[in-house]
């Protein structure tokens, strides 16, 4: 079969980390996929990781299956997270979460089970968005549209033009919204953008899908959940994939969960029994390392405490990263006003560099940038941004 088959292009974000892996120049960077980096440029495991992984050698008596929605603790924890301490919606039991591997495998559960009862439904994508989401939406048979989001000439949120482009969209279709840290831009809504945002759900009847994969690399772990406890309090369906790949470091471990938030208790216990099917017949039941990890952590108040603290620490350096590249940047005589990356938040900076600058950089000085020009200011450390200045302004002549 495979003798006439054309072989797929790389993955454009995790085929740039196989090119970097293999390009032997001593000096490359990595700017291209969304891991954090230490000022060492080591993707570090947490402290408080490490701890709850030594706990967790001492009290597992068991590698027997998990629920097929995952360690119900596990779901509880997601649901303090991603919701905050004392929600309604907890209260109510009005959310179902199911445990899924990382947040592509939660938007892909997701994306099945409405499939599964709206096939009609279209999903709404911001322009530009994680190119992964047509992907994972594509391959599930969604017809995917754009609404409006980024406004490359202030380098901001085109927000008018997106309510107009959300007031169009009709009932039943899915509009999936990046909770915080837009990825690939770094542009987010405002407390008073997003109130308005949920109020359109509401009204004209889309179904909001969060997509949660960064919570606590903006502003903070609560403050970073305004988005979601704005849908919630709706009353209305709500999706919600999060994910502990960045905030806890647990990239391979694969460990993120999809949440449906419903009107009400039994029709949340309905949409769990669905979630089942759909993760039954796709993998069977999820990996539990990572969850048990999780778990340990945001049930221990002496781990939580220090997860916090580590996550602070990287929130902070990206933001110490953000102002160096702007101060690098005018230091080495590349024109024009860079203020915005400070503005951005998350992991990510749509930097603006044509795909030319881009494609000069990686050949000329293995530095490695999405096309579009999106950086992971975490791929920054002060002994790089020197030189990844230097060669932005060679390229930018
Ligand atoms: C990214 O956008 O770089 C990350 O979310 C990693 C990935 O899977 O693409």
């Amino acid at each position: 079969m495979w003798k006439n088959v054309q072989p797929a292009p790389p993955d454009s974000i995790l085929g740039l980390t196989d090119a970097f892996r293999k390009d032997q120049n001593p000096e490359k960077v990595n700017l291209g996929v969304g891991v954090y980096k230490d000022e060492e440029g080591n993707t570090p495991v947490l402290r408080c990781v490490k701890a709850a992984e030594k706990e967790l050698l001492e009290i597992q008596v068991s590698k027997s299956y998990l629920p097929i929605s995952g360690d119900p603790a596990y779901g509880d924890a997601v649901h303090r997270l991603i919701l905050g301490e004392g929600n309604e919606v907890i209260a109510s039991g009005r959310a179902a979460t199911a445990h899924a591997p990382g947040g592509t495998g939660a938007l892909r559960v997701g994306g099945d089970l409405i499939r599964k009862f709206n096939p009609d439904a279209r999903l709404w994508v911001s322009s530009p968005t994680w190119a992964n989401h047509n992907g994972i939406f594509g391959t599930a048979g969604f017809t995917i549209s754009n609404y409006s989001y980024y406004d490359s000439k202030t380098r901001g949120l085109d927000f008018e033009g997106m309510m107009a482009d959300l007031g169009k969209v009709p009932a039943g279709d899915v509009v999936l919204l990046h909770a915080c840290c837009h990825n690939p831009s770094g542009v987010d809504l405002n407390a008073e953008q997003w109130q308005r945002v949920a109020a359109l759900a509401a009204e004209r009847g889309f179904v909001p899908f969060l997509d949660f994969a960064y919570q606590g690399f903006g502003e903070g772990v609560d403050e970073d959940r305004f988005a979601v406890e704005q849908f919630a309090a709706t009353g209305i369906d709500v999706y919600v994939a999060s994910s502990f790949s960045k905030n806890f470091g647990l990239y391979n471990e694969r460990t993120g969960a999809i949440t449906v938030i419903t009107p009400s208790a039994e029709e949340a216990a309905v949409a769990m029994s669905h979630l089942k099917t759909v993760i039954r017949t796709n993998y069977s039941n999820p990996p539990a390392h990572g969850g048990l990890v999780a778990s340990l952590i945001l049930n221990s108040p002496e781990l939580h405490a220090m997860w916090l603290e580590e996550l602070g620490g990287m929130r902070d350096r990206i933001r110490n990263m953000r102002s160096a590249l702007v101060q690098g940047l005018a230091s080495n005589g590349v024109k024009g006003d860079f203020s915005f990356i400070e503005k951005q938040r998350g992991m990510f900076s749509f930097s603006g560099w044509s795909d030319e600058v881009v494609a000069q950089l990686r050949r000329d000085n293995s530095i490695y940038i999405v096309g579009g020009g999106r950086i992971n200011l975490a791929g920054l450390t002060s002994s790089n941004i020197d030189y990844v200045c230097a060669a932005v302004a060679k390229a930018m002549k």
